[in-house]
């Protein structure tokens, strides 16, 4: 049966795991995946994760199935994280295997209620945007969104694109720290979009899986929160891997945003019926963790804390680059660094210049120049920069 099925061409980002690993040199350095690490390349896990896992261990009595909703403090919890108090009574979240889940669980809830929608992503997107949504049968086009001189969000050709969109669309927004460009929609804009989906009914739909690690929990999700008090139904994915450091134990929420809560709880119960015919329900564990820390004072204080200040490490780096390149070349053409939110930076880099980054210095890049800044070391700045320099960066 399988002889037919030819070597798949591997995941652009997850590949690069291996090939990083496998690769022999002592001064490599890994900008691939969007993990955050430490000066000393570590990702940790953070102190109120360890916390909660040592009062989990401590206190669980049991492993019974949870059910098809997963853990519903931790559904009430995130929910609370993302929307505002009024906002909070006409949604409501469905745990899921990550945010991945969440997208696809969102996709498949579309497609079965809404066929024949077309699914509008940014370009460029998350890797991952286009095959989850067609995976699910949705089509998927894109809209303009990075301007490829100044490396920001090219606003007049996004919105202009928007404009011309209707009740037959869904228009997939990345909330804050935009993946791969790391480049936001002003808040301006954000107004914007929310008068154009008032008026001419397209349903936005917000991916939202770096929370926290722009400005801040409240200041990353405002544009989310313009939209949501504009419109009557909106849909969100959202993610404990980054802001809680939960990466594998795949944690994260599909939200409905409705007209009431009962139009909402519905919605979800069509997710859950979806759900149970592929993964069933999602995994306990990181749910648990995340419910234990947003539940506690001391634990949310302490969670709050250390996310601040991985966010102030990666925004000094992003400074420290700025201040480096414009050294190295005098010239203030990498100053997008600075501007850029969140973990990733897109250089637009070419593929002959990220094969040579690699080959020749170790640098692993992901395709089409998505620079992990959260991966990098002080002290790997000065090697980066001469580096992009030397390959014609
Ligand atoms: C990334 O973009 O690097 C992460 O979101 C990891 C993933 O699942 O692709």
């Amino acid at each position: 049966m399988f002889e037919q099925l030819a070597t798949p061409k591997g995941d652009p980002i997850l590949s690069l795991i291996a090939e990083y690993r496998n690769d022999p040199r002592e001064n490599k350095i890994d900008l691939g995946i969007g993990v955050y690490r430490n000066d000393a390349g570590i990702t940790p896990v953070m102190q109120a994760v360890h916390d909660a896992e040592a009062l989990l261990l401590a206190n669980q009595t049991t492993k019974a199935y949870q059910g098809l909703t997963g853990d519903e403090a931790f559904n009430e919890e995130i929910l609370k994280l993302v929307l505002t108090e009024s906002q909070c009574k006409r949604a409501i979240a469905l745990q899921t295997p990550g945010a991945s889940g969440a997208l696809r669980m969102i996709a498949d809830l579309i497609a079965v209620t809404a066929p024949g929608s077309t699914v509008w992503i940014s370009d460029p997107s998350y890797i991952n945007h286009r095959p989850i949504m067609e995976k699910a049968g949705l089509t998927v086009k894109t809209y303009p969104y990075l301007n490829a001189e100044t490396r920001l969000v090219n606003e007049p050709a996004m919105l202009a694109t928007l404009e011309s969109l209707g009740p037959k669309d869904v228009v997939l927004l990345h909330g804050c720290c935009h993946n791969p460009s790391g480049a936001d929609i002003s808040l301006d804009s954000w107004h914007r979009i929310a008068e154009l989906a008032t008026k001419n009914g397209f349903l936005p739909f917000i991916d939202i899986a770096y929370q926290g690690l722009g400005d801040s929990l409240e200041a990353d999700a405002q544009g989310l929160q313009v939209l949501a008090d504009a419109v009557e139904e909106m849909v969100i994915s959202t993610s404990c891997s980054k802001n809680f450091g939960l990466y594998r134990d795949r944690t994260g929420a599909a939200i409905i945003l409705s007209k009431n809560k009962q139009i909402a709880s519905n919605a979800r119960a069509k997710m859950c019926e979806l759900s149970r015919g592929s993964y069933s329900m999602p995994p306990a564990h990181g749910a648990a963790i995340v419910h234990a820390i947003l539940t506690s004072e001391s634990l949310t204080k302490s969670w709050r804390d250390e996310l601040d200040a991985m966010n102030r490490r990666v925004n000094g780096l992003r400074s420290a680059l700025v201040k480096a390149f414009r050294e190295k070349t005098q010239t203030e053409r990498f100053d997008y660094f600075g501007q850029h939110k969140g973990m990733f930076s897109l250089t637009g880099l070419s593929d002959d210049i990220i094969a040579e980054l690699k080959h020749n210095h170790g640098i692993y890049i992901v395709g089409g120049g998505r620079v992990n800044v959260a991966g990098l070391k002080e002290s790997e700045i000065d090697t980066l920069v001469e580096a992009f320099i030397a390959a014609g960066a």
